[in-house]
């Protein structure tokens, strides 16, 4: 049995800059027997070729029931009855309830509502007193949250209440309180879909509970409750810290952060370097073999947790030249940001059009933006899910 690595025993040091540990662990092979922080035991994978291959291998189930698992304590609530936790054929049906209106063309049509919303939390943002501000409270949480809520009709939600529960959700501070989220969470969703099924809007939810495809496919209540929590949720909590990483890796980079004022051509490809040098999503969400599976030269008994390390790829020396630099000029592509394979990233239209008009539009109206704190004293969010700080504190010439 391989030696099992205590990525716990890392500490603080592993969620302020977990690369180097990364590029040890890679320098020994692609897969490895490892304790998570939390205590559980799985087996990690950090090669960028292995890490592709092991997000496209139809043999790594995403519900641990089709792995023959007894039980996985905390997914039993209907906030997980949906894509992201589903295999085909459920899969393929949830996702296409949705798809359309995630494509490239519809997103596109967003916009210039994305846009107003930039100006608007902008104009705001400069208007505090002595020209400084937390970028996540300004405008890297709000963004995304407004954009989403509008998306699915829901536009009063309770957004604190739901960024609390959420937080909480994804980077939990105790077992038991992330489960009081989740309770929460499904309620206050609950009671949502039923006033939205007795006053019906315009909007995604709104749709999906009307009925949904031509052959009449409806969403039973759980998968509702599901599917809203999944949209609301990835498409907020993780383009904040697209935005955040993104930005603090040009205010670290200042050479780069010129070259982006100087010709915002470089634009889109900023934004793909910034999800490949920094991305929000550390590690993809838990994986289970039903069977022993051979990854990198590893068969993984079946049974286990198989835990991919996105971040791993994404500075893989073998695929990236010179991949620990912050480099916007050069080709990110097949960085695995979003994912790869059947539950490639539904939202990344969505997310790089909100950090191409944000980052511009922040860098245009603060031309010297900087940071407000010393790096050292950024605050990050734990757990090895979320990569990003609780805030980014940043001043500007007022
Ligand atoms: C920078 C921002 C984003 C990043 C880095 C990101 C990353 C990811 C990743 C890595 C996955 C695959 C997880 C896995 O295979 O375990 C995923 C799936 C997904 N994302 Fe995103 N995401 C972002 C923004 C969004 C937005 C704005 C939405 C909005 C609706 C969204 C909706 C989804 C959905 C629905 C899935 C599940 C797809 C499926 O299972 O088929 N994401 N995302």
């Amino acid at each position: 049995m391989a030696e099992i690595v205590d990525l716990g025993a890392y500490g603080k040091d592993f969620i302020t800059n977990p690369y180097p540990y990364y590029a040890k662990l890679r320098a020994q092979g692609p897969v490895h027997r490892v304790r998570v922080p939390y205590g559980q035991e799985a087996w990690l994978v950090v090669g960028h070729q292995a890490v592709r291959a092991a997000l496209s291998d139809a043999r790594l189930n995403k519900n641990w029931r089709n792995a023959g698992l007894q039980s996985d304590p905390g997914e039993e609530s209907p906030l997980f009855t949906n894509m992201l936790d589903s295999d085909p054929p459920q899969h393929t049906r949830l996702r296409k309830l949705v798809a359309k209106e995630f494509t490239p063309r519809r997103v596109e049509a967003l916009r210039p509502r994305v846009q107003q919303i930039t100006d608007e939390l902008l104009e705001t943002m400069l208007a505090a007193p002595e020209g400084r501000a937390d970028l996540v409270e300004a405008l890297a949480f709000p963004l995304p949250m407004t954009v989403i809520c509008e998306l699915l009709g829901v536009p009063a939600m309770d957004r604190a209440a739901f960024r609390a529960w959420s937080n909480e959700i994804i980077t939990p501070t105790g077992e038991q309180s992330a489960q009081e989220a989740v309770v929460a969470m499904s309620g206050y969703l609950v009671d949502l879909i039923e006033s939205k099924r007795n006053a019906p809007g315009d909007g995604l939810l709104s749709a999906l509970i009307r009925t949904s495809d031509e052959d009449g496919d409806q969403l039973s209540r759980d998968e509702l409750v599901g599917t809203a929590f999944l949209l609301l949720v990835a498409g907020h909590e993780t383009t904040v810290s697209l935005l955040t990483n993104g930005v603090r890796a040009l205010l670290q980079h200042p050479a780069q952060l010129a070259a982006l004022q100087a010709d915002f051509s470089l634009l889109d490809n900023a934004v793909e370097e910034m999800l490949r040098y920094d991305g929000p999503v550390t590690t993809a969400t838990w994986r289970f073999t039903g069977e022993p599976v051979e990854i990198g030269g590893t068969v993984i008994p079946a049974g286990e947790t198989v835990v991919i390390a996105l971040a791993a790829a994404s500075r893989d020396q073998e695929h990236f030249a010179a991949a620990d630099d912050f480099d916007i000029t050069r080709d990110a592509r097949g960085h695995t940001a979003f994912g790869h394979g059947i539950h490639f990233c539904l939202g990344a239209p969505l997310a790089r059009l909100e950090a191409r008009v944000a980052i511009r539009s922040l860098l245009e109206r603060c031309p010297d933006l900087a940071m407000d704190v010393d790096f050292d004293d950024l605050v990050w969010r734990t757990g090895m899910l979320i990569r990003g700080t609780e805030q980014l504190p940043v001043r500007w010439k007022s």
